[in-house]
């Protein structure tokens, strides 16, 4: 696969950072991931808005991401992903110096990396029949809506998920379920859709705006709530949403059922509105270029 490394388009075995780079000795950067459907990027401007934000929030120059569409459309071109799924994936770091942990000094360029690869996918099982999660604590930082590349909490709780036999680990902070290691989640509690309200607590993703956004259109009404770790054995429906994760019923928790133990109605009707809204807004991009969304 050929990527974008600091303004030259490579081999990905020829792409190589400093040992000195602020990422490697600090995680001190920022990432987007993003799907593409049938070569067009799904919600693209809303992806480069949060990375801007995540740039200003290090207090780094955001300029570089107003490139990052025609490159994204070079790697698409040169690596033949003009069909099918794939992901881009977008770090921007604040380049290597030495290190000292004080910023370096200004002028100092930024590394940044473009990368886009086919996507596998997920079982189709996964989206049919749910999936399994766990509970973990939440030892998280309290700038979870910075997309930083510092995941540490997130690696550890997503690897003890996985030698559980479950897909995505679940945090619990002060007593109410916040988002996935990965993902964010929703759950119907008292029969409403609820989800945990965007804050510093948790990524406010672009697919969880999407739900929040479009889900009234079809009369799902959805609540910023967050669900009590004392009531997930009342939640009849769980699910976790996603760039790479889409609609992904939770049908396990803990080893235990949700509700029937089978993905549930207000899930599936989202999983079927994700489809066309897909659909949407590839229509949308396709005569109007990047930009259509959130
Ligand atoms: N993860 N919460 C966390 C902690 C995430 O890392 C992600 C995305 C989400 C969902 O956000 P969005 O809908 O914008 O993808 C929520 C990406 C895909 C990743 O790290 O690979």
């Amino acid at each position: 696969m050929i990527v974008y490394l600091n303004g030259s388009y490579l081999p990905h075995s020829e792409a190589k950072v400093s040992v000195d780079d602020r990422g490697f000795l600090f995680s001190d950067g920022v990432y987007e991931v993003a799907k593409i459907y049938e070569g067009r990027i799904f919600l693209f401007e809303p992806h480069l808005r949060r990375l801007r934000a995540g740039l200003t929030e290090l207090r780094m120059s955001a300029d570089a991401v107003d490139g990052i569409g025609s490159i994204a459309e070079r790697l698409l071109d040169e690596n033949n992903l003009r069909s099918g799924e794939a992901t881009i994936y977008v770090q921007i770091t604040r380049g290597a110096a030495p290190r000292a942990h004080a910023f370096p000094p200004s002028g100092t360029p930024q590394t940044v990396y473009v990368a886009v690869k086919p996507f596998k996918g997920h079982p189709a099982s996964y989206f049919t029949d749910g999936v399994g999660a766990i509970t973990v604590p939440d030892v998280r930082w309290s700038r979870c809506d910075i997309k930083s590349i510092s995941l540490l909490p997130n690696v550890l709780a997503n690897q003890q998920a996985k030698e559980n036999g479950a897909f995505e680990a679940l945090f619990i902070r002060d007593g109410y379920l916040i988002e996935g290691s990965h993902a964010n989640l929703f759950g119907v509690l008292d029969g409403k859709l609820v989800t945990c309200p965007a804050s510093g607590h948790i990524l406010n993703g672009i697919t969880r705006q999407l739900v929040l956004q479009r889900a009234p259109e079809a009369g799902i009404k959805v609540y910023e709530e967050p669900i009590p770790e004392s009531r997930i054995g009342e939640v009849t429906e769980f699910f976790l949403t996603g760039t790479t994760t889409e609609i992904m019923p939770v049908t396990r928790l803990d080893g235990r059922p949700v509700g029937s133990g089978t993905p549930g109605p207000i899930t599936k009707k989202l999983q079927q509105l994700f489809r066309t809204w897909v659909e949407e807004d590839l229509a949308a991009n396709a005569t109007a270029g990047h930009g259509a969304g959130v």
